[in-house]
């Protein structure tokens, strides 16, 4: 036994930053980031902690599932961007809704949601669970240095959730970590020992765009191609590739690579830009209520990102 997904929600916060908007902060334009990203907007907390947005994102899970918040025996949640260490942000969301479940965070960047998922099959396989929230949640702007025009126009803060029921829609998934702070870093602040003696480097994302997109691609296609051979799947059973949103290019030249129709994939990056560990249960929800899915559809999810980090899985609608 793997899961059915029950129910989806999100939550973005409700200011809206254009590339206009970002242009009066670093030397960029609209055409550059449209053209080379796919962002035309993003969404910027302004008083909401990423544990606020995910409470919200899991409330309307919640309500799309038709499960009561009482009957959740396990919070699963991700976020690169969470306020504090401790408590996490699994923690923090459980206090907000008032519940008493075990809780537990998973550090996988952008590709955090397959993780999840997998952990989450874990727990309903030793028959542990019967209801479980998993959510993705990101303010991204707090950790984006909005002096390098290199990193601060591509992400956008936001929250994504499911709800899990006892099922086996959770077909299969595979993993690839290549461990390494020299393509996508986000130092943590170094504190202030007196002892301590390395240099301190910024505590913001870091990225090599170039090397993160040629992994991003190449984990898309890799991945795919192999989950789908070892489930005796090809493209043409998938009804919606749905990618984490780090860049539009990234997705279409997975879709040129992999010979798949642009229209398989689901894209929201325009919107919301690269909200990492929220993208893809975001998409999911999007795509959920705009009544796009049937029961029995087949998606593929595939994730990539700091770690190096990546992952795909595939599940039944
Ligand atoms: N506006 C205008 N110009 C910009 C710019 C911006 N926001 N950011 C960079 N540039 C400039 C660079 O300074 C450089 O100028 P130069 O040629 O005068 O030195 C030029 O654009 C090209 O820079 P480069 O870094 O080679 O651009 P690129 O085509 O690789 O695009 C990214 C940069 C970041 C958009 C691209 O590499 C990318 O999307 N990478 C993947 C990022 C990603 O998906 N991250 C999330 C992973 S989960």
């Amino acid at each position: 036994m793997s899961f059915s997904i029950l129910g989806t929600g999100m939550y973005v916060p409700p200011k809206v930053v254009t590339n206009d908007d970002i242009s009066k902060l670093v030397d960029t334009n609209d055409e550059w980031i449209v053209q080379r990203v796919g962002v035309k907007q993003r969404h910027i907390s302004t008083n909401e902690t990423a544990a606020d947005m995910g409470t919200k994102a899991a409330l309307a899970a919640l309500e799309n599932s038709g499960v009561k918040k009482e009957e959740i025996d396990l919070i699963l949640a991700a976020s690169v961007s969470g306020e504090s260490i401790s408590p996490s942000v699994s923690c923090m969301i459980q206090n907000k809704l008032g519940l008493s479940c075990m809780t537990m965070d998973i550090n996988a960047a952008c590709s955090a949601f397959v993780f999840l998922l997998e952990t989450a099959a874990g727990f309903f396989a030793r028959k542990k669970v019967k209801k479980v929230l998993v959510i993705g949640t990101e303010r991204l702007s707090r950790i984006v240095d909005w002096e390098d025009r290199g990193t601060c126009v591509i992400f956008g803060d936001g929250a994504g959730a499911v709800v899990l029921g006892e099922g086996d829609n959770y077909l299969d998934a595979v993993f690839h970590v290549q461990g390494g702070d020299n393509v996508i870093d986000i130092p943590q602040f170094i504190g202030k020992s007196p002892f301590f003696e390395l240099e301190q480097k910024k505590p913001y994302i870091h990225m090599r765009g170039q090397d993160t997109f040629k992994f991003a691609v190449n984990a898309i296609c890799k991945e795919s191609k192999y989950l789908l051979k070892q489930n005796n799947l090809t493209f043409d059973d998938i009804k919606y590739v749905v990618p984490h949103q780090a860049n539009q290019r990234i997705i279409d030249f997975a879709s040129v690579m992999l010979k798949v129709p642009k229209e398989k994939f689901y894209v929201n990056i325009d919107r919301f830009g690269n909200t990492s560990s929220a993208s893809i249960p975001i998409a999911l929800d999007e795509l959920n209520r705009q009544g796009k899915l049937e029961k029995g559809d087949l998606l593929l999810l595939p994730a990539f990102g700091g770690g190096l980090a990546s992952a795909a899985c595939i599940v039944r609608w």
